[in-house]
Formats: C-alpha cells, structure tokens, sequence
C-alpha cells in the first residue's frame, strides 16, 4: 500500500485555506486539493508492503516529540507543477520531520528516498496536464493562519481514476 506520515490541519486553518482559494477565482489550469486532503507531508513512504505496516506503526511509536506552534508564511510554487502554502521551518516542525524519516528510513521505498531538507508546505492545487501555474505573486495574499500542532498521523493513499483517496491508519500525540 501507498503510506505517508503527515500533520494534519485542524478544521479552522482548512477553512481558512479554503477561504483563500475561493478568493482565487476561476483557475482553469489548476486542480485544488480537496479540502478534507490538507495536509503537511512529514514523509513519504511510497508503496509498502502489507505487512510492514505493523513495523511502522511501532517505529512510528518511538517518536517522542513536544507540542509546537506552526505559523503560514506565504504562497509559493514548487517546480513547475505545484501551488503550496509553506510555513516557517521552525525547529521543532524539522526535527520531527527528521525523527519521522529516520525511523522509516528502512521501511521507504528505494523510489521514494530522499535527502532533501524538509520543507514544510501544504500542496493547494497541482497543474492540469499541459498548463502551467499561476506565479504566486499573481495570487492574493496568504492570510495570517497559525496552529499547534498537536499530533501526526501515518496515512494510506489510493489512487483512483477520480483521484486520491486518504485513510488514517494512525494516530500519534504530541507532548
Ligand atoms: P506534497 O506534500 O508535496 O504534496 C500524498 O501523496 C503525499 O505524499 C503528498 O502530500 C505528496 O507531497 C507526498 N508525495 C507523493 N509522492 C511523493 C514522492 N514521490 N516523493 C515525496 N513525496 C511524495
């Protein structure tokens, strides 16, 4: 199965998201996020075997991490095909983002590695075959939007023909 480890937004900060994408108007190149699907990717496994997931939970376990404030900063485009909204990289986000992918290291699939440096976005939209994203500087401003962060979870994607769907199959509190 397809599994990743990401911190969820509370239902405030999505309508909050939500609000400024309605702001956005008609945006015929884009295809947003639904709502429900915001999230902070902490890391991505890729595809897994079933019965890994039990390994994973426990490692997922083993992650001791407080509390922390997460603050939006602003709009932005990864590559040529995502529209995110990135918020601060403050310590405590980055080293439970490292916590998480050290303990999954083992578990991740050779395709999904990485080395990159975390960065912390939520992914608002993705570009339609063909078109190309708006520059964010021609997109309103990200209103002020701040959250605790007060768990993570680990979800199982499926890809549909309609898009993707996610499940929770885990639930890990902070503090
Ligand atoms: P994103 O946070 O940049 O959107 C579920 O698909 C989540 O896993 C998405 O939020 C996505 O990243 C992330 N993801 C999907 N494929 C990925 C890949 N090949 N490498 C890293 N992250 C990936």
């Amino acid at each position: 199965m397809r599994l990743f480890v990401a911190l969820p937004l509370p239902d405030e900060v999505r309508a909050g998201l939500a609000r400024w994408v309605k702001s956005c108007g008609a945006q015929p190149g884009l295809r947003w996020t639904p709502v429900e699907q915001l999230h902070f990717t902490l890391h991505f496994l890729g595809e897994v075997a079933d019965d890994r997931v039990a390994e994973i939970t426990a490692a997922l376990g083993g992650v001791e991490a407080a509390t922390f404030p997460v603050a939006f900063e602003r709009i932005e485009t990864l590559g040529r095909g995502v529209l995110a909204a990135a918020a601060q990289p403050a310590p405590p986000f980055a080293a439970l983002a490292e916590s998480v992918r050290s303990r999954l290291r083992q578990f991740t699939a050779e395709s999904a590695q990485s080395d990159r440096a975390f960065h912390p976005h939520v992914t608002l939209a993705r570009a339609r075959h063909g078109a190309t994203i708006p520059k964010a500087s021609a997109l309103p401003a990200l209103p002020a939007l701040k959250f605790t962060a007060t768990c993570f979870r680990l979800y199982r994607s499926e890809l549909r023909r309609e898009g993707a769907v996610h499940t929770v199959a885990g639930e890990w509190k902070l503090g």
